[in-house]
């Protein structure tokens, strides 16, 4: 904790943060919020767009605990808690869930204690890692984790973080290497064909103001491809609104992200 806290720089913007004042959170500093009310001058959307992830998160986490029996998840990119966390939602499916939680934000370690308040049938862990390092997050994961059986894996808004479409794909790779068949990936992935008049402004503005990994948006087609040798459950890759919504509503918030759940056959 100490290290991780060594590591907190609050006066550059950083995305889980910037993430959350998109939310209408508390969790975030003035150069997150700086970084926030910029991108939203070139982007107003930005703010129901993110609502709209958080929504397809739990619309997706509920299906895999209840249809799919999933009971283990591991959710690289947490964000900073919010309503509606992984845990939450699979637990109060089915209680003896088990969660994993990734972020390689210090603030996010820090307001870990809030995500590990799990069922007492079930269990919560949180690591402190980048999504990078994927041999040490699948070696600590497993002491939560049984890798024998299936795992419902979440990478919600988080793959655009990797500049390198090659070395995002590299990582799904590995990350499905480890999981046995009838196991899920889930991704929300920011779409640059999604809002192609503000995508060039945004990225340009939310850049400048991280001062690490860049917001890099993808086309459907290789959103798509990161399902590669997966089964897409119905209805395939489309606008996190459109994935399953639960009312019309839902249906119809604008959004900037793609998504789907793809399943490791047999
Ligand atoms: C946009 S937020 C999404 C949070 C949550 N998954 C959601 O969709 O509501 C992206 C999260 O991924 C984390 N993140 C970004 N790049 C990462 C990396 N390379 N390794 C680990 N976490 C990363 C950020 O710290 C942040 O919490």
């Amino acid at each position: 904790m100490a290290e991780a806290l060594e590591r907190l720089d609050i006066s550059a913007a950083h995305i889980a943060r910037v993430y959350d004042f998109w939310l209408g959170g508390k969790d975030n500093f003035a150069a997150d919020r700086a970084a926030g009310q910029a991108t939203m001058e070139v982007y107003p959307g930005i703010r129901l767009s993110a609502q709209a992830n958080r929504a397809f998160l739990a619309r997706a986490v509920r299906h895999l605990a209840g249809a799919e029996g999933i009971r283990q998840f591991l959710d690289i990119g947490t964000g900073l808690p919010t309503a509606n966390n992984t845990h939450e939602v699979a637990q109060a499916t089915a209680p003896d869930s088990r969660i994993v939680y990734v972020d390689n934000d210090p603030l996010v370690l820090t307001h870990a204690r809030a995500l590990l308040t799990g069922t007492e049938e079930g269990a919560t862990a949180y690591l402190d890692a980048d999504l990078r390092e994927t041999d040490k997050i699948l070696t600590q994961a497993a002491e939560i984790l049984d890798f024998s059986r299936p795992v419902g894996i979440m990478l919600i808004a988080i793959l655009h973080y990797i500049e390198d479409l090659g070395q995002a794909r590299k990582i799904v790779a590995r990350l499905l290497d480890a999981v046995p068949s009838g196991s899920f990936l889930v991704i929300t992935h920011a779409g640059i064909d999604l809002f192609p008049d503000e995508i060039g402004p945004f990225e340009e503005v939310l850049n400048r103001h991280l001062p690490g990994d860049h917001h890099a948006a993808r086309t459907r087609d290789e959103v798509t491809g990161l399902f590669d040798g997966l089964r897409l459950l119905e209805p395939g890759v489309v606008r996190v609104s459109e994935w399953r919504p639960g009312s019309e509503q839902e249906a119809a918030t604008p959004t900037t992200l793609w998504g789907g759940v793809g399943v490791k056959a047999g």
